[in-house]
């Protein structure tokens, strides 16, 4: 039966009660974690979001009904204990923070009970994802999942206050609106009133965050929800939180020197680390060659080479036909691993197989100087020489070559190099390394679509000195003032440098495809406004999941989004999506076609 709170006042969370609190009557309330009846002598641990702390009912200390009333908890009931706060008579528990004392209580009211849940609510749950997610209520009881929570709300407190300091505003944008293109898929919402018509919702503020410097806004931050449907990985969702700028009358140095002095007061005052300023910079072009990825993990080396120039000409087929063909050959040089059983090489071989390479092509060197190679007889002795010179291949190494075109090799040992930090467990949970990635190229060229597409959006400015580029038409070239800031091999924030001039616009949308009547029906507000007094300006976001999840040393983005998506977009607590009813497709003249 539950019972009313009806007089009585919390006076502490459990966990907020110390030594300094001993022989003070106190009130809390919270949950039964565990229960323990050793007949006449009641243990209870009830627990709040700060902790543990331990109730004991003891025969002739407590009153017999109450010792009755204790007897009856069971895990996950809630209660309300009013008691004295005393040392603990029996053994100190180092564990936990309330260890030294135990409250001893005078009245027990259950306001609540408690099925037996589905799993028991602890730490470090080995109870499978699915099923905690269909109880996400009872799954975000646990400390673990609390403490992400904790900070991340920190995060975004600091977050705010920071930038209202620097004279930022924080201005709403519209959920229900336009979309604004970020390269992944929209989410539509039909429209009642307009049948037949749609909002989006939005990828990112985007083009709202221009508008508003177009207004003079000056400096703009928001915390906003953007929704993507893409693919889900380990560090998407299709609704994600993004920390959201916009600066007028700035470049890059300015975007990245207030972010920078930010990033370091976040993690200073949320983990006491300390952020060496200047964060490092290095361009596109040299973490594609040096890492083969724009966000290059660089808590560790294995830097890839170019051997493209060496093998030139040798006897390797495979080789020779991707220079051939305009590619490249490059290899990594996995240091000490040259015992590493055929097995695993081919399991590596599979590896970057996901990423598009034909094979990998090895060189292992024995402790002895002699090697095993999957390539050796096509080549001469002198060849092989001179590629493990250029390697810098000692005895004991694997060494590791993929050849094809430049972004089938930058992917694959990208991607490679990471998987062998992480069997070799290179990768300390402990340092946080950041990067700013600069000069993007400002196009990528679609296989798929047979066209150049924009690599961070249509709105991004090309670097000056590349801007004759633009009407030469060498698109591949150009480079864009756009950066990416990335942490431990995560891209954590992107932004970029806007096109204020209506006239290199109107070439970005030309050489992206775009006809004039196609770019005004879907950026006329933008473009319109930007003939009525447009600041330059600049901006950039972050993925505020992805920042917190790799702060809380987390995996997965799940872990940072209180009621997250899985892998097919859906939520197994409330099964959404789920269908509409007949009459609410009717009022808005929509009808389902089945497959
Ligand atoms: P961008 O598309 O790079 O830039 O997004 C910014 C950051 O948002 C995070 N992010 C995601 N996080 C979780 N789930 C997702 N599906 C997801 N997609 C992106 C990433 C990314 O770095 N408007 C521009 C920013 C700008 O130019 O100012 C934008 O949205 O951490
Ligand atoms: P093959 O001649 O196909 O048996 O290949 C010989 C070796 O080259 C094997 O180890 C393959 O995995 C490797 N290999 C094949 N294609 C490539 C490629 N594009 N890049 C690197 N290695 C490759």
């Amino acid at each position: 039966m539950a019972e009313s709170m009806q007089g009585l006042k919390r006076t502490h969370r459990c966990a907020e009660l110390s030594a300094a609190n001993v022989g003070e009557t106190v009130t809390i309330m919270g949950w039964v974690q565990k229960n323990r009846n050793k007949g006449g002598l009641v243990f209870t641990d009830v627990r709040d979001r700060s902790g543990i702390i331990q109730v004991v009912c003891e025969e002739g200390k407590t009153d017999a009904a109450l010792i009755e009333k204790a007897a009856s908890l069971r895990s996950e009931y809630v209660v309300a204990i009013v008691g004295e706060v005393a040392k603990r008579s029996g053994a100190v528990n180092e564990k936990i923070a309330t260890g030294e004392i135990e409250v001893l209580p005078t009245e027990l009211r259950i306001l609540s009970e408690s099925m037996t849940p589905p799993f028991q609510v602890e730490e470090n749950s080995k109870t499978k994802e699915e099923v905690r997610l269909k109880y996400r209520y009872l799954d975000l009881r646990r400390p673990d999942l609390q403490k992400n929570f904790i900070m991340k709300s920190q995060v975004m407190t600091l977050t705010r206050q920071f930038f209202a300091d620097e004279g930022f505003l924080e201005v709403e944008t519209p959920m229900l609106g336009k979309t604004t293109p970020e390269g992944a898929r929209d989410y539509l919402v039909p429209s009642r009133v307009h049948p037949g018509c749609f909002y989006g919702l939005p990828q990112s503020p985007q083009l709202y965050k221009q508008l508003l410097m177009c207004s003079g806004f000056d400096r703009y931050i928001q915390i906003a929800r953007c929704f993507r449907d893409e693919d889900l990985r380990a560090d998407r969702q299709p609704e994600f939180t993004q920390i959201d700028m916009e600066l007028s009358f700035v470049d890059v140095d300015d975007v990245i020197d207030v972010n920078e002095r930010y990033l370091a007061k976040l993690f200073k005052e949320v983990l006491d680390v300390d952020v060496q300023l200047p964060i490092q910079r290095m361009t596109w072009q040299e973490a594609m060659d040096r890492f083969g990825s724009d966000k290059p993990d660089l808590r560790f080396g294995m830097e890839l080479t170019d051997v493209t120039d060496v093998v030139k000409g040798c006897g390797f087929g495979v080789f020779t036909g991707a220079i051939e063909n305009n590619g490249s050959v490059r290899g990594i040089n996995a240091k000490g691993q040259g015992s590493m059983p055929r097995k695993k090489i081919d399991k590596l071989t599979a590896f970057v197989k996901d990423y598009g390479a034909k094979g990998l092509a090895y060189i292992a060197i024995q402790e002895d100087g002699t090697v095993k190679s999957s390539f050796a007889k096509f080549m001469s002795e002198e060849e092989m020489d001179a590629l493990i010179k250029a390697m810098d291949g000692q005895p004991g190494d694997l060494l590791l070559f993929a050849a094809d075109k430049n972004k089938v090799v930058w992917d694959s040992l990208g991607a490679l190099r990471v998987e062998l930090a992480k069997q070799l467990d290179l990768l300390d949970k402990n340092e946080y390394r950041f990067v700013w990635i600069t000069e993007f190229p400002q196009f990528e060229w679609s296989d798929e679509q047979g066209r150049y597409l924009a690599m961070h959006h249509p709105f991004t400015m090309p670097m000056e000195e590349d801007l004759p580029l633009l009407d030469k038409g060498e698109l591949g070239k150009i480079r864009a003032k756009a950066y990416d800031i990335v942490l431990n091999g995560n891209e954590i924030g992107g932004g970029s440098v806007r096109i204020h001039q209506n006239d290199i616009q109107e070439k970005m949308f030309e050489a992206l495809g775009f006809t004039k009547e196609q770019a005004h029906s879907q950026f006329g507000f933008l473009l319109e406004a930007f003939k009525y007094g447009v600041p330059p300006h600049a901006g950039l976001a972050y993925g505020l999941d992805r920042l917190v999840m790799l702060m809380a040393k987390q995996d997965s983005i799940r872990d940072v989004i209180a009621f997250p998506k899985i892998k097919d977009a859906s939520c197994l607590m409330t099964e959404a999506p789920t269908p509409a009813d007949e009459k609410q497709l009717e009022e808005l003249g929509l009808s389902v076609v089945s497959e």
